[in-house]
């Protein structure tokens, strides 16, 4: 595996550039404040009437009209949600320089035609591997976080450079940069939210809640046990791996987690998962996405709405009010 850090990384490329940040949300923050104190020229480029203007000028960044702030750029970063990209790349494509560099944190709207670059830029892809809180916190105390970073297109023979380089002002090449495609990144990453780390792991701890509750036992043991645990297990892993997480755990929980673990984890959820990876890489789950900015946030806002008022969250909500007492 192609595994960059700062040393390897030329800053070069990066050097007397400016670069507009579209979106100033969860990684747009996160990436123009570390890029500002890289020493980078930053520009965060924001809708008219914009609730983030005054947040990124509080600050210390330059903010600027979308079209005005591309108009400017050298490299052009869209971390806007990645559902309007369609609608933002249309917008912004005519006030592109030519041979500018076009970045992305997903792989998913290039991967899945939502966007669809012109060929006189470089397109390329730094995607950290987790929130744009963390990339923040980790650069200030001097660290950095994984991320993957892929060149979908290299028009001017300088869009490798300018990635890494990239990916390095945001301080991801302290801890290290992992050479992918739009293609792979995008769809790993769709997978593992549904089957894996955000789809499957909460709806286990929520089925496992209901099912002490439906047994007898009290709510709020209910979830200390089986959602309260889960950060214990996280830090281990983070720490020692699955396997010297087991080994750190007592007899009796490794013991049960070997006994139980492959009883819920069959070849039916196995089956099920690869379903999940054949669609997405089908594009379904791009297709949904589609819909679901189409139609307002039907279901995302039906699906807070319900998981707010259920009694998993009233028992967090009631252990952290006992906790904060
Ligand atoms: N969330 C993460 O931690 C994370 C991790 C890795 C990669 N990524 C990727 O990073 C990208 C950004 O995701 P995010 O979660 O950071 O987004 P986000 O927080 O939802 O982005 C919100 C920002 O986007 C702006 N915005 C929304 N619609 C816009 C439009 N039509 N035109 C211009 N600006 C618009 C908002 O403007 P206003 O201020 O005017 O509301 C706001 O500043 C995505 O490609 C995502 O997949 C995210």
């Amino acid at each position: 595996m192609d595994f960059l850090r700062d040393p390897d990384i030329d800053p070069a490329p990066m050097a007397g550039k400016r670069v507009a940040i579209l979106g100033y949300g969860n990684q747009g923050r996160a990436q123009a404040l570390n890029l500002k104190d890289s020493g980078i020229d930053v520009v965060v480029g924001l809708r008219g009437g914009s609730g983030s203007t005054y947040e990124a000028e509080t600050a210390g960044l330059r903010t600027a009209l979308v079209e005005e702030a591309v108009a400017s750029a050298d490299v052009v970063m869209m971390l806007a949600p990645d559902e309007t990209h369609a609608a933002l790349y249309r917008e912004i494509e005519p006030r592109l320089r030519e041979g500018a560099a076009l970045g992305f944190s997903h792989g998913l709207s290039v991967r899945f035609g939502f966007v669809e670059p012109r060929a006189d830029l470089d397109v390329f892809l730094v995607a950290p591997k987790g929130p744009g809180t963390a990339l923040r916190s980790l650069y200030q105390q001097g660290k950095g976080m994984i991320a993957v970073w892929a060149v979908e297109q290299d028009a001017t023979g300088n869009a490798r450079g300018i990635a890494l380089a990239y990916g390095r002002a945001i301080g991801c090449g302290r801890a290290g940069l992992i050479a992918s495609s739009f293609a792979e990144e995008a769809e790993a990453d769709l997978f593992n939210e549904q089957g894996v780390v955000w789809g499957a792991v909460p709806e286990l701890l929520i089925a496992g809640f209901e099912t002490l509750v439906a047994g007898g036992v009290s709510p709020e043991l209910a979830y200390l046990e089986c959602v309260g645990e889960l950060h214990l297990i996280a830090e281990l892993i983070e720490a020692r791996g699955i396997a010297g997480m087991r080994e750190a755990i007592s007899n009796t929980a490794e013991l049960g987690a070997l006994l139980g673990g492959k009883r819920i984890v069959d070849e039916g959820v196995r089956q099920r998962m690869a379903q999940i990876f054949a669609e997405v890489r089908a594009g379904r789950f791009a297709e949904e996405l589609s819909k679901e900015k189409a139609s307002g946030y039907e279901r995302l806002q039906k699906a807070r709405a319900a998981a707010r008022s259920a009694l998993l969250e009233q028992t967090y909500r009631s252990l952290q009010d006992r906790e904060e007492a």
